[in-house]
């Protein structure tokens, strides 16, 4: 694929202008890193997240769904070690009070907020976790922590699958929701926030058997990028060393998208051994061994984990999907070249003109189409800039009704990333859709 001239300013602005992302509470002058999804937005990240749960529920016979609560005991916090051990080193300008994570910055160097030199305090362990009150009276006993990983939702309930839906090690559990960070840097648009998605997938696995598990595991996530259509050349391994290891990991590797601002990591996949569920065990003192009921042996399950970004996704998909191409000379049409799987919308429906039943015509295609597809119905402006505003927001078909469509009942398809137009009729067109998505391969 051709190097193309991605920047994020270009990235941000396209979000903005066509509803993917919206910076929250703008009308007050804005909430700094928190975002909201437009239309355009809510439905490419729902359709990330479907992606995802297919490939990670469906798609196997051993891996069912959960969805568990925010906010859970306190005591889940101390045992999973994010009480102790999830902090960050944060320093602070004695001059202009910006505040920057130690390990993140040169502390001999000027300020690179306001240039003084030699002016930081003492570098200070700041846990990230958000803490609330729950109940009337604030006091020790009411705090409660929002979820920093969805993952403790799962290990907690870990029994309770067992015991009711029948499925036997190796096993996972799948959840998709959100988790809270109060993270201090917050730049580069979605990509860090305080508020984002996780879709994360753990594996309960024997003993012994976590190592090749996780080998698995590590692959099966790389492919799944390269199914849902992501620049293969823009995705990478990085390998944890021992100083970047989570307090909870024993091996751990990153896959990494090389976004506009570099390479950076876009989801985890960590062998995480017995130390969640050793620890859940202890702090409520509850067995959670697993009994193997064949060979009547009881053991505590090894877990591997996968943990990807839903929000980060949706940033690494508009990233890797923007394009800008020169159609004619002079002539530049922006495209989203999206999976048709995650595209806001599948089918763009126009009549050429709105007159002679034209109109008519074409809105009862779209009709037709509606309980297949996420249509949508245009019938203003030139064809060719209606089919300009589909390719912005990466609508990868899109259909023009015209005279002739009255004489025998044909249309003309129009694919997004060729531009290819041929002429289909009328009952056979969401055949050729299904198909076409089905046999998507990335140009
Ligand atoms: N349960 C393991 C866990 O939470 P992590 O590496 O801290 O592991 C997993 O996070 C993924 O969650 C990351 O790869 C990233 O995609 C996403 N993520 C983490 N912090 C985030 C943040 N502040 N904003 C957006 N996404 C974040």
């Amino acid at each position: 694929m051709a190097e193309k001239d991605i920047t994020m300013d270009k990235v941000v602005s396209l979000s903005k202008r066509r509803g993917f992302v919206f910076q929250s509470s703008e009308i007050y002058g804005g909430l700094s890193s928190a975002w909201d999804y437009g239309p355009m937005g809510v439905e490419l990240k729902n359709r990330i997240q479907r992606f995802w749960w297919k490939e990670m529920t469906q798609l196997h016979d051993n891996i069912v769904g959960l969805d568990a609560a925010i906010m859970m005991h306190p005591r889940v916090w101390e045992a999973s070690g994010h009480v102790e051990n999830f902090h960050d080193p944060m320093v602070d300008c004695k001059n202009c009070k910006n505040r920057f994570r130690a390990d993140h910055i040169d502390l001999d160097a000027p300020c690179p907020n306001c240039g003084k030199k030699g002016e930081f305090t003492e570098p200070r362990e700041f846990n990230l976790m958000f803490k609330t009150h729950m109940g009337p009276v604030h006091s020790e006993d009411s705090i409660v922590y929002l979820r920093p990983e969805t993952a403790q939702g799962i290990y907690v309930n870990y029994k309770n699958v067992v015991q009711t839906s029948r499925v036997k090690v190796p096993f996972g559990i799948a959840q998709v929701g959100k988790a809270f960070r109060n993270e201090i840097v917050t730049k580069n648009f979605i990509f860090r926030t305080c508020e984002f998605e996780q879709m994360e997938m753990q594996y309960f696995v024997k003993p012994g058997d976590d190592e090749e598990t996780f080998n698995i595991w590590k692959e099966k996530r790389m492919a799944y990028y390269k199914r849902l259509g992501i620049d293969t050349a823009k995705l990478r391994f990085h390998q944890h060393g021992p100083g970047e290891l989570a307090h909870y990991a024993k091996d751990a590797y990153d896959i990494e998208y090389l976004f506009p601002f570099g390479w950076k990591e876009l989801e985890g996949i960590h062998n995480r051994t017995d130390f969640d569920l050793r620890r859940h065990s202890e702090f409520s003192r509850k067995d959670l061994a697993y009994l193997d009921e064949e060979t009547k042996e009881r053991f505590l399950p090894s877990i591997i984990e996968t943990s990807a970004g839903l929000t980060r996704s949706v940033l690494m998909v508009l990233c890797d999907a923007y394009d800008e191409e020169e159609v004619s000379e002079g002539d530049v049409r922006t495209v989203l070249r999206f999976h048709p799987e995650v595209a806001p919308i599948t089918v763009g429906v126009f009549p050429l003109v709105k007159k002679d039943g034209l109109a008519e015509l074409a809105k009862d295609i779209e009709t037709g189409l509606r309980e297949d597809y996420a249509t949508f119905y245009d019938q203003s402006g030139a064809i060719g800039r209606r089919y300009r505003r589909q390719d912005e927001i990466g609508t990868p078909f899109c259909i023009t009704v015209d005279y002739q469509t009255k004489e025998d009942n044909t249309v003309t398809l129009r694919f997004r990333d060729s531009m290819e137009q041929v002429r289909v009729k009328v009952d056979e067109v969401s055949l050729v859709i299904r198909k076409a998505i089905k046999d998507y391969t990335r140009v």
